[in-house]
């Protein structure tokens, strides 16, 4: 039974995980080296909530219930009586394998270790536990209190009885579960980033402009964004970063990262959260 969650990390993704497991009614611990990143994220989850309220879909009692589920943590110790830890570290398998490493060491041991990593191979940080049947992939998607998907990704020695657990919580938190194999950026990032990098091909070779990129995709697709645009809001260093994967995991030229991208990323130009990527955000 999984009662007690903690998230590793306070930032875009760990914060909207630890909203949406407070949601569900999860006694949460949110995990971050800093006070001061913890109080950002916490910052984030109250102004979603406020406007849920002042939508009409929760109310005011209801908003104060979920913040109060929420607690914080500065040390990793704290895992030592939770039911499932889900890591939203930074993208770096050796952070991650050292975060497991010393969960592994803290964590009961009927606690499952979940990583909500867009592109590193589970079984490679299960590797460093000795808990390998329990460690699992759980991808949200941005922004998690908006996206219904949650890519639940099997390592090599993932029991089904951990994975059905995953798979029960997920339904719980009012997300789809989609179970997937652990293969380089699984299935959303495996089709997602190639559809990201042609688009910006097409804008390297001149065959249209960013916006006319956009905009057929958006129109003639029905995608909410256009490549180029969603590109800017994943990051840039992110997006760059998948493709390596992609491209060093299959050993497949298909998956060569675009020049262009190379070179927006080499100049800082990240995208949203730099305030320029193929647009410029004020
Ligand atoms: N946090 C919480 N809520 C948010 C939000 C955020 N960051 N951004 C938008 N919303 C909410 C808005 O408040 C709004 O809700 P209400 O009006 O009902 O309050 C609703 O979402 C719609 O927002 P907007 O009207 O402002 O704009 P929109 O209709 O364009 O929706 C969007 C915004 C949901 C982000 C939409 O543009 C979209 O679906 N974009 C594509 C997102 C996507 O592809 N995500 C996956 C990225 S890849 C990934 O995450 C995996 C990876 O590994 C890289």
């Amino acid at each position: 039974m999984i009662q007690k969650v903690m998230v590793i990390g306070a930032g875009q993704m760990g914060s909207g995980i630890a909203q949406v497991c407070a949601q569900a009614g999860y006694a949460v611990v949110l995990n971050d080296m800093k006070q001061e990143f913890f109080e950002r994220g916490l910052g984030v989850i109250t102004k979603n909530l406020t406007r849920d309220v002042e939508k009409g879909r929760k109310t005011e009692e209801e908003k104060q219930a979920v913040l109060e589920r929420i607690t914080m943590s500065l040390d990793l110790q704290d895992a030592s009586d939770v039911d499932i830890v889900i890591e939203a570290a930074v993208e770096n398998m050796e952070i991650k394998q050292s975060i497991f490493k010393q969960l592994d060491a803290i964590a009961p041991k009927h606690a499952i270790l979940a990583t909500n990593t867009s592109s590193l191979p589970i079984t490679e940080i299960a590797a460093v536990t000795t808990r390998p049947e329990q460690v699992i992939g759980m991808h949200f998607m941005n922004p998690v209190p908006v996206m219904k998907l949650v890519e639940i990704i099997r390592g090599l020695a993932t029991t089904d009885e951990v994975y059905k657990a995953v798979e029960d919580m997920t339904v719980k938190l009012a997300k789809t579960p989609v179970e997937v194999n652990d293969f380089p950026g699984f299935i959303s990032n495996r089709i997602l980033m190639p559809m990201i990098n042609e688009a910006i091909y097409a804008l390297y070779e001149g065959v249209a402009t960013k916006e006319a990129i956009d905009d057929v995709m958006k129109m003639g697709m029905n995608h909410p964004m256009g490549p180029l645009t969603l590109a800017d809001f994943i990051g840039l260093d992110t997006c760059l970063y998948i493709m390596e994967i992609l491209h060093e995991g299959f050993g497949d030229s298909k998956y060569r990262p675009c020049p262009l991208l190379r070179k927006y990323v080499a100049a800082g130009w990240l995208g949203k959260k730099s305030g320029r990527g193929f647009y410029v955000y004020n």
